[in-house]
């Protein structure tokens, strides 16, 4: 056991399994008391049971670590609330809260129904804001503490997943002002996009190009949930990490601009001078689109070997 995060208190939703498990495992190996949470579903939400959160608590105290299960979802207030409730009544406190827990189901946007869009939101999205509201509170008061959201590179845009692409952008912007609102208070957020084999991975139709291991991503959660991160004044950030690569990526700012002259703009000024002054940005994934359906159509030739 290390002691990356010795005397710590850490929760860990959606900790049953995946990368949540990974990253409540590393947590106890370094020393922290960890809340695991899982409401045992799964991957499209359905079929709860305690049992997965039950599993992992009993992996810890094998391994010799402090944990605690609770299963409840995370997408209720109640289920955010209870998470940090049971860290502060068992533990006394609350250090990290990391925010893995996610479903998915996918669909086209021009099929998706209200049943497929509203709980892959309110799993994803506002299971961050319940645990962040009920610990954000706690930190607050105690001056210190850090909140991790999980996004993923689909925050750029998604084919057949709008409900998740959606979810995932409003992580980072909730990570964003959670990082703004509680900087006076000592408190950091950042997000963490991973890519990593687990069950849901197994449900992306394309081949990703740099994948890894949940225990990759449990290593960055560790040092992110640490002193040595908070000294560094790591807050506010989005790391992918896939494997052996770390990355950050670039706070959104303006790239261009050009101002009117004289009465200010009309349609038909703005068709004139737009293309040639602030322009596009063009969407990278737009032209990975193009490459992987061009790939295919070459693929689907009749003299494609
Ligand atoms: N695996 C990847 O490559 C990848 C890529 C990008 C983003 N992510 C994100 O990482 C996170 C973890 O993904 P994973 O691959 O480990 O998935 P996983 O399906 O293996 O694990 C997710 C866990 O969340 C739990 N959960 C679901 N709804 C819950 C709820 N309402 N309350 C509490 N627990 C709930 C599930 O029971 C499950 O154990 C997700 O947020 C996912 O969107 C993963």
């Amino acid at each position: 056991m290390g002691n990356f995060l010795a005397g710590k208190v850490i929760a860990v939703t959606g900790a049953g399994r995946g990368i949540g498990r990974a990253v409540a495992l590393a947590a106890a190996a370094e020393g922290a008391k960890v809340v695991v949470n899982d409401y045992g579903v799964a991957v499209d939400g359905a079929s709860p049971t305690s049992e997965v959160a039950e599993a992992v608590v009993k992996e810890i105290e094998a391994a010799g670590g402090e944990a605690v299960a609770v299963a409840d979802d995370i997408s209720a207030m109640a289920g955010g609330q209870r998470v940090v409730d049971t860290a502060v009544e068992t533990y006394g406190r609350v250090d990290g809260v990391v925010c893995v827990a996610g479903i998915l189901r996918e669909r086209m946007l021009f099929n998706m129904t209200e049943e497929e869009w509203d709980p892959v939101v309110a799993t994803h999205l506002k299971g961050t804001f319940t645990v962040f509201r009920a610990a954000s509170a706690v930190m607050r008061r105690q001056r210190s503490g850090t909140l991790i959201g999980f996004t993923s590179g689909n925050h750029q845009g998604s084919v057949a997943q709008a409900n998740y692409s959606a979810a995932k952008g409003g992580i980072i912007s909730l990570v964003r002002s959670a990082a703004l609102g509680l900087h006076k208070y000592g408190v950091t957020a950042n997000a963490v996009a991973p890519v990593a084999r687990t069950r849901m991975s197994a449900n992306v139709p394309v081949r990703l190009a740099e994948i890894g291991e949940p225990e990759d991503v449990a290593a960055l959660v560790v040092y992110l949930l640490s002193e040595r991160a908070a000294a560094q004044g790591v807050t506010g950030q989005v790391y992918t990490v896939a494997g052996a690569k770390i990355a950050v990526w670039a706070q959104p700012r303006e790239l261009r601009s050009v101002y009117a002259e004289g009465s200010g703009w009309t349609p038909e000024r703005i068709a004139e001078v737009l293309p040639g002054s602030v322009g596009t940005d063009p969407m990278p994934m737009l032209s990975e689109l193009a490459a992987m359906e061009e790939a295919a159509r070459a693929a689907s030739r009749p003299n494609a070997r």
